[in-house]
Order: structure tokens, then C-alpha cells, then sequence
């Protein structure tokens, strides 16, 4: 291998990463768009409007957990964490801390506050707000 192979390399992400990107956007945009028509369906006074928006709501949450699936399949920390909180039934906050938490609070841990940051963030993009008016 060359020296120039190993830099270009060195600056072009792997496939893996980029399509782990590309899943982890995209959940992203899902849990915005689910949240948009959540949004859009509780304030329109049409009736068939609900129905239809609901149903969009719904599919999204589909494609959402489409996602998370194929993250899980790749990811062995991902797979693990969804395999300790998902689908019990005792408090969700009483599991212990994931691992690589170490840059938020407890409370944001439990919260999940930094995911949401994330999602805001996305949906201020979406919306054209300016960056200068954001105070996270
Ligand atoms: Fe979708």
C-alpha cells in the first residue's frame, strides 16, 4: 500500500461508515416527519385531513423502526443497549448507564435529551430558521 492510498483512505470514510451515516440521518428524518404530521394532525379541523395525517404519521414510525433494525444488525452497542431497554416493563431510568455516555448529565442520560438536540436541530434546519436565533 502507498502512501497516497493510505491518505486517501485516511479521508474517505469506509462504505460501512458512510451507509451507517446514511441510516442513522435518515432515522433522524423519520422521528421528525413523525412528529411534524403528530404535530399537523392535533391542529387541523378537517376530519379526513386527521385520518390521512395520521396514517402518514404512521407509516414513518414504520420506516423509523425499519432503520433502527438494520442500525441494530450492524451495530453491537446499538444492539445490545435496545436489547436492555426495549420491551420491559420495569422503569426505563432504573438500567444502568450506557457505556460512552460520559459527555452528558445523568439526567440528559436518562432523558435522552441529547438524541432530542439532535432532532430539534434537524427540524430548525428543515424549517429555515437561523442559526444565530438557536440557544441549545
Ligand atoms: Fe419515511
Amino acid at each position: 500500500m502507498t502512501a497516497a492510498t493510505t491518505h486517501e483512505s485516511r479521508d474517505r470514510p469506509s462504505a460501512e461508515i458512510q451507509d451507517m451515516h446514511h441510516a442513522l440521518t435518515s432515522l433522524i428524518e423519520e422521528l421528525v416527519a413523525v412528529d411534524t404530521y403528530e404535530d399537523r394532525l392535533h391542529t387541523t379541523t378537517d376530519d379526513d385531513l386527521r385520518s390521512v395525517l395520521a396514517n402518514h404519521r404512521d407509516e414513518e414510525k414504520e420506516h423509523a423502526c425499519m432503520l433502527l433494525e438494520w442500525i441494530r444488525r450492524r451495530d453491537p452497542e446499538f444492539d445490545g443497549l435496545l436489547r436492555r431497554f426495549l420491551f420491559r416493563a420495569d422503569p426505563i431510568a432504573r438500567s444502568e448507564p450506557a457505556r460512552g455516555d460520559h459527555h452528558q448529565t445523568g439526567e440528559e442520560r436518562h432523558l435522552g435529551i441529547g438524541a432530542l438536540r439532535g432532532i430539534d436541530r434537524l427540524r430548525r434546519e428543515r424549517s429555515g430558521e437561523e442559526i444565530s436565533d438557536w440557544v441549545d
